[in-house]
């Protein structure tokens, strides 16, 4: 097990999708298709339950609804209002507050856990570490989470190969940059995170994996004509796929990615998780 969190460098390109979200656009095809995380993760980041959770760029609530099993208050925090409202629709009980990761509307010690999913790569991560570890109680808990197609099966690889020659290059990838790495500044309070990677499966129909591809950024930010070309070539492939062909639904394997850091406290690991 890693000693420190796995990082990544910040390149050109992730910091000039910073601030420009715009899953909003979509955001009942969002709160449809992507694939959520899994309970079994947020069951391993919180293995007793907790008074007060967080769900961070809760988007529609994906996260706060496995979290609603784990805390006896949920709170969302997202800044986007069209995501939000499908979120308050969805869960009436969870208390939802518009606001951003950089200036948390919450006050200092107030919360037990705060769980980020498929979206650390949005945060200014310095000022969204300290605003963290602020509204944090000492030794609370801080748990990010990243949801994908998990390649290292066989039917995860097939996948893969029928789908990365249809998404649009990021040319940051090849310069290494990985949206599940979290980057946390040196020297700050969390610093020795435990790491697991959790293995789940969903039924998809074949027909709606363009959808599914639709709720990528990536393919969000593309000009109108560019981004239809793409989803058109993508239900095209998948039509003529043996691996699709004449199934009426193909179980997609998800690995889940957690990181949980209680900070400098580590009453985590107080808490009973083996490490
Ligand atoms: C890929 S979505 C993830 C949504 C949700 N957590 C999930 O697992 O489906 C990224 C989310 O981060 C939110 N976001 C982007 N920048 C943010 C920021 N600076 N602070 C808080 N949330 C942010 C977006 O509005 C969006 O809801």
């Amino acid at each position: 097990m890693p000693a420190a969190w796995p990082r990544a460098g910040t390149s050109p390109e992730e910091k000039r999708f910073r601030g420009q979200c715009k899953l909003g656009a979509v955001a009942q095809a969002y709160d449809r298709y992507r694939p959520a995380p899994p309970q079994v993760a947020v069951d391993w980041l919180l293995p007793k339950r907790v008074t007060s959770g967080v769900d961070l760029a809760a988007g529609t609530g994906a996260l706060s609804r496995c979290l609603l099993a784990r805390a006896d208050q949920v709170i969302a925090v997202e800044p986007d209002e069209r995501l939000a409202a499908v979120l308050a629709r969805r869960l009436p009980t969870v208390r939802l507050l518009v606001g951003r990761a950089e200036s948390l509307p919450l006050s200092d010690a107030s919360v037990d856990a705060v769980l980020v999913s498929s979206a650390w790569h949005w945060l200014d991560v310095e000022a969204a570490v300290a605003e963290i570890a602020r509204v944090l109680h000492p030794g609370g808990l801080l748990g990010t989470l990243w949801t994908s197609l998990d390649r290292q099966t066989a039917r995860g690889a097939v996948l893969w190969e029928s789908a990365r020659g249809l998404m649009p290059h990021r040319s940051d990838r090849s310069q290494g940059y990985r949206p599940e790495a979290v980057c946390l500044p040196a020297g700050g309070p969390f610093a020795q995170p435990e790491i697991a990677s959790l293995q789940s499966s969903g039924r998809v129909r074949p027909g709606r994996l363009a959808e599914v591809i639709g709720t990528y950024s990536s393919v969000i930010t593309l000009p109108a004509p560019e981004r239809e070309r793409l989803l058109a070539q993508v239900r095209d492939s998948v039509a003529a796929n043996p691996a699709f062909v004449g199934r009426a639904r193909v179980t997609v394997p998800f690995s889940c990615r957690c990181c949980g850091d209680t900070g400098r406290a580590g009453a985590h690991r107080a808490a009973g998780r083996a490490r």
